[in-house]
């Protein structure tokens, strides 16, 4: 109740904006005043006649006209990723549609045009287009070859951003930062930090300032304005929010609230019983694989974060949906941010999953004993305190082969080191901490809930980690995982998650064939070649998935 009134104690907030919308809009206004208000979500250009409703001007999104500008552009070290917005009728682009150019200030003359990088679209009215760098003294743009080049928009550093936030069910935003630097795996002092909710966060009188429930390892947690929480969601997700550490500046942001819309259901009504929650780059030929393996012990629903892959991951991704699996790709462009990307995905799942697994795609829950993974899930009896099932993993080697094997990694590696690794989890996401904390794909619990180590005769892991060569230099030349370096420089040489006798350089040992093989291991392999191999052909599905569209363009 306390809290309540405190919050309605601010300016009421979305009641004085209809207010002055509506006096504005009917009394001619003129746009200066306009831009008085709103100037970072105003595009004069978008908007034909004043007779788009008012929601809408404020969004800048206005219903008629077929328009586009920059909504903002994020720098990281190597590449800037630009986001597009315009109407959501408009076809999408296609990398050949759209250059990348670079002006000096104030010049409308681009000094450099190159052709982007990769482009994709998460939500219907946004594209984001990732340019090569630009430059030093030059702004990036684009030229949309339909449209002639765009004004640049506001420009933001990576390393201090906030940049997604999602309205968790409670009403409390979660607010994904860059920059604060907090310690890892820790809750930090929330009285030491605001949150912000406005328009344009420069502007202290506009701007609502809200308590941070918690915060631990760049996830902030704040108290929504309810001002906020009562608009209609178009207009909550159009404005943004931010952080502040009490007496130091505000962090940038492009954060826009995403709201939740599924309410809270009793646990035994959720959709699936068991999810996969992963992050990959560059791994789409493992892809059919993996997600026919998991859907046959009982996965159902497999939630993709793409961090910039650049081979045919949509075209895979789409084959496999044609198919009836649930996969759902979710672009996760943010650099060194695994943890919150696991920790984003188990928002989204916890409203559809009972229990989910954080697990890479080159590993394989394994069941020695023929169960399912529903037998497994179902076994934790109701209600229970266990909300955390650790898997031990095997590292599995080259086994012999010098080429990929072409019935896929399960049936191929069948070699193993004897030891075990680190282990991963399946989590109840019910039980999560509301920190969100989590190190090494391993959540925090909420007091009262505990683990169990699964039975290895039950549950393990197959990690194929030592593949062949060719697939190996791949993996680790580029790793997606925060907590290893790259394998090429000479940091963390006595790290666990290096391999072993490798060194530094990237040449392919004579033995590597033979390496990390202590104990013949057929279980996974026998078990996959007694479910899928179809008669008629001895082939297994994965081998036949139709063809992705570029594949098929690459044919003579
Ligand atoms: C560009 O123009 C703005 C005002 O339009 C001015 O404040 C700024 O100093 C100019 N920058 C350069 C580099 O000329
Ligand atoms: C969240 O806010 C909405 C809108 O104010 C309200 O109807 C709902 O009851 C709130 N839910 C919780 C869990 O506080
Ligand atoms: C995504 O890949 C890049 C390398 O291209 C890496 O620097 C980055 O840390 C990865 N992102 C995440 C979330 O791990
Ligand atoms: C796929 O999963 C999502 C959420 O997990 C669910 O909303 C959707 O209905 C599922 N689709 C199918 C075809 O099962
Ligand atoms: C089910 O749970 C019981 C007791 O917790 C355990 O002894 C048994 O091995 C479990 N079975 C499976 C399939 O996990
Ligand atoms: C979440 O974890 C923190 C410390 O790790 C603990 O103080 C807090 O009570 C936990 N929250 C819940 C709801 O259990």
């Amino acid at each position: 109740m306390k809290d309540r009134k405190k919050r309605t104690s601010f300016l009421p907030w979305n009641i004085f904006f209809r207010c002055a919308i509506l006096l504005l809009f009917f009394s001619g206004f003129t746009l200066s005043t306009f831009q008085l208000f709103f100037r970072e979500g105003f595009h004069p250009r978008l908007v034909s006649t004043w007779r788009t409703p008012p929601m809408e001007v404020i969004s800048g999104e206005p219903s008629s006209t077929p328009a586009m500008s920059i909504q903002e552009t994020v720098i990281f070290p190597d590449q800037a990723l630009v986001f597009l917005k315009y109407h959501a009728s408009t076809l999408l682009f296609s990398k050949d549609d759209i250059d990348c150019i670079y002006l000096l200030p104030n010049t409308s003359e681009p000094q450099l045009q190159l052709s982007p990088v990769s482009i994709y679209s998460q939500y219907s009215d946004h594209q984001s287009v990732r340019c090569p760098r630009q430059p030093r003294g030059t702004i990036v743009s684009l030229a949309v070859k339909s449209n002639g080049n765009l004004l640049p928009g506001p420009t933001h550093r990576w390393h201090s951003l906030a940049y997604e936030a999602i309205i968790d069910r409670d009403n409390t935003t979660v607010v994904f930062v860059k920059g604060l630097n907090l310690r890892s795996g820790r809750v930090s002092d929330p009285s030491k930090f605001k949150c912000l909710f406005g328009w344009d966060l420069r502007k202290p009188k506009f701007v609502l300032w809200s308590e941070v429930v918690s915060i631990a390892q760049e996830i902030v947690r704040c108290k929504t304005p309810l001002s906020i929480l009562n608009s209609p969601q178009r207009f909550i997700s159009s404005i943004k929010v931010s952080v502040r550490v009490v007496g130091r500046q505000t962090l940038k942001s492009i954060a826009r609230p995403k709201v939740r819309l599924m309410e809270p259901r009793p646990l035994s009504e959720k959709q699936h019983e068991m999810c996969i929650c992963t992050m990959l780059r560059n791994q789409a030929k493992f892809l059919p694989e993996w997600v026919m393996y998991h859907a046959q012990i009982g996965v159902q629903h497999w939630f993709i974060y793409d961090n910039n892959s650049e081979d045919d991951i949509e075209d895979v991704v789409e084959s496999l949906v044609g198919a009836s699996y649930n996969v759902t790709r979710h672009v996760w462009p943010w650099i060194k941010t695994q943890e919150a990307g696991f920790a984003h995905c188990a928002l989204r799942a916890r409203d559809s999953c009972e229990w989910v697994g954080f697990i890479d795609v080159d590993e394989f829950f394994h069941l020695p004993s023929g169960l399912s993974l529903y037998d497994v899930v179902r076994n934790q009896s109701r209600p229970s305190e266990v909300a955390e099932l650790r898997v031990s993993c095997h590292s599995f080697g080259p086994s012999g082969h010098k080429k990929v094997p072409v019935k896929g990694v399960t049936v191929g590696y069948t070699c193993r080191l004897t030891g075990w690794e680190r282990h991963k989890s399946i989590m109840r996401p019910e039980a999560l901490n509301s920190s969100l904390i989590n190190v090494v794909h391993h959540f925090h619990l909420q007091t009262g809930f505990e683990y169990t180590n699964m039975d290895r005769d039950v549950l393990v892991i197959n990690h194929y980690k030592y593949q062949v060569w060719e697939v190996f230099k791949e993996k680790f030349y580029r790793r997606v995982a925060t907590y290893v370096s790259d394998w090429q420089q000479k940091r963390n040489v006595g790290s666990k998650d290096r391999t072993p006798g490798l060194g530094t350089k990237a040449v392919e040992p004579a033995d590597w064939s033979t390496r990390f093989c202590e104990v013949e291991d057929t279980g996974l392999r026998d078990r996959v070649l007694k479910t899928f191999t179809q008669l008629k052909t001895d082939r297994l599905p994965w081998q036949d998935l139709p063809m992705s569209r570029r594949q098929r363009t690459a044919l003579p």
